[in-house]
């Protein structure tokens, strides 16, 4: 038997790069190569922000109805692509229920109806995945209070609402559709930029740490009750949000940096989120003792002050 070395970061960049990307064609590969779960079975949940084609929500999506959800509702503002996320799980899962829904995630009115909605429907609510939001661009002197203001409404008052609304359901017990005890699972896909500086605008890492707070406060106002509320923390993800970076580095051939500055070197890609999400939205096992985390999921981004990349820290 001959071992062959793998090449670091730094000692190939080409060919590590190529590794990367059979690994990130793994990864996104999973569904097709899996076979269906039952970690979401019978469970009712909600997702935002599930519109875009490359999103952690459509991901999350095809992952939970993966593991057999019985009912997913998946609101966006952006219509779109909503029916193609319908049919979609409609072809390849056709046990699965998806009600598409378009509007803001940042409505009360649309949050509270959709969760009263699954308990009219389905008499019970068992995740919410609050995962809409915006990204901003605008540097200090040109953000107003308007343009702050409106980021942390879709991206902060989003997940406020969504712990409101959806534990209020949650803690609603149905025995005759097999609910006796209070209890769910509230996940937020909150960011890195929310943890410390040097990944976002101050509108979106405020967005962001109000989320990470929203997470942490919320667990222990929701003592006793059996739903736990985290939130998620991606790194550098390819979705839609990121869609100009990723373009404007293939462009001038500079894809293989992208990412470099984590400790596994490479960017990450929506399946990758929706995994971290699939973990926490289980109420089962799984991540049952998880409670009011902050989970950053970054390639290990922020675990490290800056540091020159290939010296030890
Ligand atoms: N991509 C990244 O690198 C990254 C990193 C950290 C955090 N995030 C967060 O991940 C979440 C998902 O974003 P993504 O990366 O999949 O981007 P994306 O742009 O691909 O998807 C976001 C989706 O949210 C929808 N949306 C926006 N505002 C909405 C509203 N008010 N109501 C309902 N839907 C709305 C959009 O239409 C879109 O379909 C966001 O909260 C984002 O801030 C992304």
């Amino acid at each position: 038997m001959s071992y062959k070395k793998l090449p670091s970061a730094s000692q190939n960049q080409q060919e590590f790069y190529e590794i990367t990307k059979a690994r990130i064609r793994k990864i996104q590969s999973h569904l097709a190569d899996s076979p269906r779960g039952t970690r979401l079975k019978d469970k009712v949940c909600v997702i935002t922000g599930v519109g875009s084609m490359k999103g952690i929500g459509r991901a999350a999506a095809l992952l939970f109805a993966h593991e057999g959800a019985k009912h997913l509702y998946l609101i966006d503002f952006d219509a779109t692509s909503l029916p193609d996320l319908k049919d979609t799980i409609h072809k390849q899962y056709p046990d699965v229920k998806a009600t598409t829904l378009q509007g803001d995630a940042a409505d009360e009115a649309l949050i509270s109806g959709v969760c009263a909605r699954a308990l009219k429907e389905e008499g019970r609510l068992d995740v919410f995945f609050a995962n809409a939001g915006i990204a901003s661009l605008a540097p200090l002197e040109s953000t107003t209070a308007d343009s702050f203001m409106n980021v942390m409404r879709v991206n902060t008052l989003s997940c406020f609402l969504a712990v409101k609304h959806a534990s209020a359901a949650m803690k609603m017990i149905n025995a005759s559709r097999g609910k006796t005890t209070s209890g769910g699972s509230i996940i937020m896909t909150a960011s890195v930029a929310g943890l410390r500086s040097g990944a976002g605008t101050i509108d979106y890492s405020a967005s962001k740490a109000g989320v990470n707070s929203i997470a942490k406060t919320s667990a222990y106002q929701l003592q006793k009750t059996n739903i736990r509320v985290n939130s998620i923390c991606p790194g550098l993800i390819e979705t839609g949000m990121t869609t100009d970076t990723f373009d404007y580095a293939r462009q001038r051939g500079a894809d293989a940096k992208i990412g470099q500055l984590n400790p596994l070197a490479r960017f990450g890609v929506a399946e990758e989120i929706a995994q971290a999400a699939l973990f926490l939205a289980s109420v089962t096992d799984d991540s049952s003792y998880v409670n009011g985390q902050n989970i950053a999921v970054d390639g290990g981004l922020s675990a490290s002050h800056p540091v020159v990349p290939g010296r030890w820290a």
